[in-house]
């Protein structure tokens, strides 16, 4: 499936106003994961390209630590305040919780307070997925603006001492904004993809319904990725190609049209195959994951955002944002690109302004948790017919209304 910008305009449009990226600052060579398991830095390069990767260190930072991160430079480059999105979806496959949505704790710290929130889980390709729904809200009326984030800390479900798996993986968050617009550009063409048969390929078997977590769970590493890596080599190499003719077609487009084609980052052999299906050259095609490995979902955003800071993108070039992953699912999106670029620096007091509004937002909603535990403490247990039962129902309706809900 998929979706394409309507011919005759609603004038309706969405297009991606803002952009921002984040990664931990702790840096993993080649070379330090030589000391670990069985590799070098020479089979890693030929067969990946991958030189280094970002990870976390420590339990401060999380998924939602860095899609936070991400999402407040979206928003300082969007120039939208947090108060205006109307929706925050995060694609991730290392969510904080199963439940609450990493996508509620980062509308959370962002003080996004009028935004629906919630995850999207479609492997590598889950960024696209979200991208392309944000569109379809956007355009249909349903959303102003919608932050699209995709976010991993995937040093969190590898097995470091399996070298088929722990070379590949990095950790990062990519976030853009989508905004309504008038002219035709933006998002104009997508195509979704799915074949569940290869579910296997690529799983984390154990610490869902089928495999709750138990003693035989862990001990067996059933909470480590796993992954067919010559079954996803084959997958990847023929649908990248595929569904970028598709989308480029579904656009309108040549392939010959396109200023630039951003694929999910895992292998520089899997690139160079598509470029070669393709007839295309290999300039067209944005590479970073020698910097940052294969980050999932939140690999195409950072591509994104520093093919921007390369200025590899100008204004109404047509791109083509291409992804596959766990599923197997694939994605791709065709944009024409809607703003003129470089875009002007922002006044600092802006910058300034909005920085100050996100630890607000902070400050507010440790505030809040503290308050509610509080409250809650004071009041005692809901229903009771006593004095603090009926106290609480009078309190509770005046708290909600302070709360603006
Ligand atoms: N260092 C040294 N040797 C290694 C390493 C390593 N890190 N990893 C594997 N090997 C060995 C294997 O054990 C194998 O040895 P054997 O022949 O004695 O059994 C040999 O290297 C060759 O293994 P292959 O699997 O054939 O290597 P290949 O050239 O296919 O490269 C790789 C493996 C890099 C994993 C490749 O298949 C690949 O990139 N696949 C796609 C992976 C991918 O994109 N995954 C992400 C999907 S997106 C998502 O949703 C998360």
């Amino acid at each position: 499936m998929g979706s394409q910008a309507p011919k005759a305009p609603n004038g309706r449009y969405a297009q991606i106003t803002g952009w921002g990226m984040y990664v931990p600052e702790k840096v993993l060579t080649n070379t330090d994961l030589a000391r670990a398991v069985d590799t070098t830095d020479e089979w890693i390069v030929s067969r990946t390209g991958i030189k280094e990767r970002h990870i976390v260190a420590g339990e401060r930072e999380t998924t939602a630590t860095l899609a936070a991160r991400a999402a407040q430079e979206a928003l300082l480059v969007a120039d939208v305040a947090p108060g205006d999105l109307d929706l925050v979806i995060v694609a991730t496959v290392t969510p904080e919780y199963a439940f609450p949505s990493t996508a509620s704790l980062v509308q959370d710290a962002l003080g996004a307070d009028k935004a629906g929130a919630f995850d999207l889980s479609a492997g590598c390709s889950g960024f696209m997925y979200a991208l392309s729904l944000a569109a379809d809200v956007v355009r249909a009326g349903g959303a102003e603006h919608v932050l699209v984030i995709g976010a991993e800390t995937l040093s969190r479900i590898v097995d470091w001492t399996d070298r088929n798996t722990c070379v590949l993986f990095g950790d990062g968050a990519g976030a853009v904004v989508v905004s309504v617009c008038e002219a035709r550009c933006g998002v104009l063409a997508s195509v979704l993809g799915s074949d569940g048969s290869g579910g296997d390929v690529l799983i984390l078997p154990a610490g869902g319904s089928h495999a709750p977590a138990s003693h035989e769970t862990v001990s067996s590493g059933g909470h480590f990725a796993k992954m067919n890596g010559r079954e996803v080599f084959r997958f990847a190499t023929t649908i990248i190609p595929k569904a970028t003719e598709q989308v480029a077609q579904k656009a309108g487009w040549q392939i010959a049209d396109l200023a630039l084609v951003i694929p999910h980052q895992a292998n520089t052999r899997i690139i160079e195959s598509a470029v070669k299906r393709l007839n295309m050259p290999l300039e067209k095609f944005f590479i970073n994951l020698d910097r940052y490995g294969n980050t999932s979902s939140a690999s195409i955003p950072i591509a994104l955002c520093e093919a921007i800071r390369e200025q590899r993108i100008k204004g109404g070039d047509k791109l083509v944002l291409v992804g596959f992953g766990a599923g197997l699912t694939w994605a791709a999106v065709a944009i024409e690109w809607g703003i003129p670029m470089p875009v002007k620096p922002q006044r600092p007091e802006r910058r300034w302004f909005g920085r100050l509004r996100f630890a607000f937002a902070g400050v507010r909603s440790i505030f809040r948790r503290v308050e509610r535990h509080v409250y809650n403490w004071i009041m005692g247990p809901v229903g009771k017919d006593d004095w603090r039962g009926k106290l609480r129902k009078r309190t509770d309706a005046l708290r909600e209304r302070l709360r603006g809900k």
